[in-house]
């Protein structure tokens, strides 16, 4: 049951010293104002309880339609990306349209009870039946009420190295996803690769679709294709709709050659998404000691000025066995894994999981503001440090107005 608030009293806002009161009027935020201390909450208002009030947790880069089939036909043994394929290959030939509905709805559910309310999951289309793009279509618009879907069309297998990869792309495309996916560092070959990027960058542009690629999700210092995605993105001018995924490999490149790159990025203004849990489980692989972490590199970017953001990847599927929705999580292990305890990146760690991921999914309409969509959650911490102490539980999940997650303080459930 869900219940229409006015206002939100006692909420902390980031960088904010004084208690704020946020009034919501027809589903959106009307009018911020200073509160002069601690007030009891009337009828129809939320005690934020002095607790940090931020706009919605972003999931932007997830994959539903394998969600929930961990061991199914058979576990990854390797623990290698290339094994999870061959496992995903085996599982999608049982794949039906109720299946995947209903994995990726438990899994929504899931995510929206850890307060995330925009999600982008990629969806494989090398399948001839576009079973799981044509199921996740309908599930786009079954959650519209609760969480907003953003679908990539993910050729798993690759454009050129899969029967009619591109033509499935076209199809997947012209059904309705949003994003066009790539997998360059999977593709038979090097000129593969380049050519499948520079092909779905066009086929985006020509759509008016955004771009996410899986790019160099692999430790070999040699897989070089983020460069030629963010030529494209500046080419055509289209670097805030564009989405460099992983770009793993950019933590096995030497300084000389990321000074270079650093430039191009600089100029492209690409997004970026690293998924540090999955990394660090699928990479590293082939490595003797001492093993890389197979994450690319997250301060340097954020230091460059560009946007990265952190995604679960996977919610207990063939390439990761774990996972239970809560990206406080997830950014707590990519804050280890990148160096970045120090505590100014943890005061501005957030923007890992709200703001970089909205300018990634490219929303036109996120944050706690005057005018916007009244979306938000309140979270159990004072601070971004208490709240990474504490890594629980959303206390409320605001959409539209309507408290969609409502629980007490200090709850673990
Ligand atoms: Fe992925």
């Amino acid at each position: 049951m869900t219940q229409t608030i006015r206002t939100i009293v006692n909420a902390r806002l980031q960088g904010v010293e004084q208690l704020q009161s946020i009034a919501i009027s027809d589903g959106r935020f009307t009018r911020i104002s200073t509160q002069a201390g601690r007030v009891e909450p009337g009828a129809d208002e939320l005690d934020g309880s002095c607790n940090l009030v931020v706009p919605p947790f972003v999931e932007p880069h997830i994959h539903l339609d394998a969600a929930m089939t961990a061991g199914e036909p058979r576990w990854n043994q390797s623990g290698t990306l290339f094994e999870g394929i061959e496992c995903w290959s085996e599982r999608k030939a049982s794949l039906t349209r109720d299946d995947v509905i209903s994995r990726a709805e438990q899994t929504l559910k899931l995510f929206a009870d850890n307060g995330i309310q925009y999600v982008r999951t990629h969806v494989d289309v090398t399948d001839p039946k576009l079973t799981g793009l044509k199921a996740m279509l309908e599930v786009r618009e079954r959650v519209a009420g609760t969480v907003d879907l953003q679908i990539v069309a993910f050729p798993q297998e690759g454009l050129w190295s899969f029967p009619q990869g591109r033509e499935l792309m076209e199809e997947a495309v012209r059904l309705g996803a949003d994003v066009v996916g790539g997998i360059p560092h999977f593709e038979f070959t090097r000129d593969y690769g380049v050519e499948s990027v520079r092909w779905l960058v066009e086929l985006a542009h020509k759509h008016d679709r955004l771009v996410d690629v899986h790019c160099d999700e692999i430790d070999d210092p040699e897989s070089r294709f983020l460069e030629v995605l963010a030529a494209e993105a500046l080419r055509l001018d289209y670097g805030s709709r564009v989405t460099a995924s992983h770009t793993c490999a950019m933590g096995s490149y030497n300084d000389h050659y990321c000074s270079r790159l650093f430039r191009l990025l600089k100029k492209s203004g690409l997004r970026f998404l690293s998924m540090p849990t999955e990394s660090l489980h699928l990479q590293g692989r082939f490595d003797g000691y001492p093993k890389r972490r197979g994450l690319t590199r997250v301060p340097e970017l954020l230091d460059a000025g560009l946007k990265v953001a952190f995604g679960q990847d996977s919610i207990r599927d063939p390439w990761y066995p774990l996972g239970n929705g809560n990206l406080l999580r997830t950014l707590d292990v990519g804050l280890h894994a990148c160096h970045m305890l120090g505590m100014g990146w943890i005061e501005k760690s957030l923007e890992l999981i709200t703001d970089n991921g909205a300018a990634a999914l490219d929303l036109e309409e996120y944050g706690i503001k005057e005018g916007l969509p009244a979306r938000c959650v309140v979270l159990q911490g004072q601070s971004p440090y208490e709240v990474l102490l504490g890594q629980l539980p959303v206390l409320a999940s605001i959409r539209d107005g309507r408290v969609s997650v409502n629980r007490p303080a200090d709850s673990n459930n």
